[in-house]
């Protein structure tokens, strides 16, 4: 892996879950470690760029020379996103952004009384769409997570959200993926020959960020 492959670029990371509050004391999340997001983070830096890390909620310390912007909503996710464009030439989705949140989160703590309750959720907005539709667009790399169809839905998912490149990965595996250390993936971008792939097999989370950093350094040019 070469240093210096992404010196003077300006890179935003999305890293960890997002918390969608149901009242002052509860939330809806889910189990994203970081871990990948802040392998990133880090293999950026080490590639020569300044690095602006979103981050949820995660058991991680921030990286070294890296900007970190701690927030909780997939709204605040957005937001700060946003903020960060003008300074942006690459914006990497690695977070797992709560798909729903609770229609209205009370202001004060729910209390105990019906045997059965139901929770209306509403649509989150979609952080890295919103980002690569933005113009000027970064270079915009999304993950997709696939429990089948992989290259399928991770193509899909490269369309409708207007991405670079996507980095797929089958976490039906246990042994890979969502909270584990290691992980192997499927990177998919179109150039003018039609659809493009690289397989990588299963490595540690660092060592695929360092892959990915390569590939997103190779196709900016
Ligand atoms: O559509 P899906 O959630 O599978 O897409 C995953 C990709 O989109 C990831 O890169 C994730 O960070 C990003 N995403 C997002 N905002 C959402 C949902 C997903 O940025 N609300």
């Amino acid at each position: 892996f070469q240093s210096g492959v992404l010196a003077g670029q300006r890179v935003v990371i999305t890293a960890g879950p997002t918390r969608e509050p149901l009242d002052p004391v509860r939330y809806i999340s889910n189990h994203s470690s970081g871990k990948m997001g802040y392998a990133l983070a880090r293999a950026a830096v080490e590639a020569g760029a300044s690095v602006d890390l979103i981050s949820g909620p995660v058991a991680l310390s921030a990286p070294d020379r890296v900007k970190l912007h701690r927030i909780g909503t997939a709204q605040e996710m957005l937001e700060a996103s946003l903020g960060l464009l003008h300074n942006c030439d690459i914006f990497i989705g690695c977070a797992a952004v709560a798909d729903y949140r609770p229609a209205d989160a009370a202001v004060q703590k729910i209390k105990k009384s019906a045997d059965e309750v139901s929770l209306q959720l509403v649509k989150n907005p979609d952080v890295l769409a919103r980002v690569a539709g933005h113009s000027p667009k970064p270079f915009s790399v999304g993950f997709a997570a696939e429990t089948e169809k992989l290259r399928e839905h991770a193509l899909g998912k490269l369309e409708r959200k207007g991405l670079n490149m996507i980095v797929a990965n089958d976490v039906s595996d246990s042994r890979i993926g969502f909270n584990s250390e290691n992980n192997a993936a499927l990177l998919l971008w179109r150039d003018d020959a039609g659809v493009r792939e690289r397989e990588v097999e299963q490595c540690s989370k660092d060592v695929l960020a360092a892959v990915v950093i390569a590939q997103i350094a190779s196709l900016k040019g």
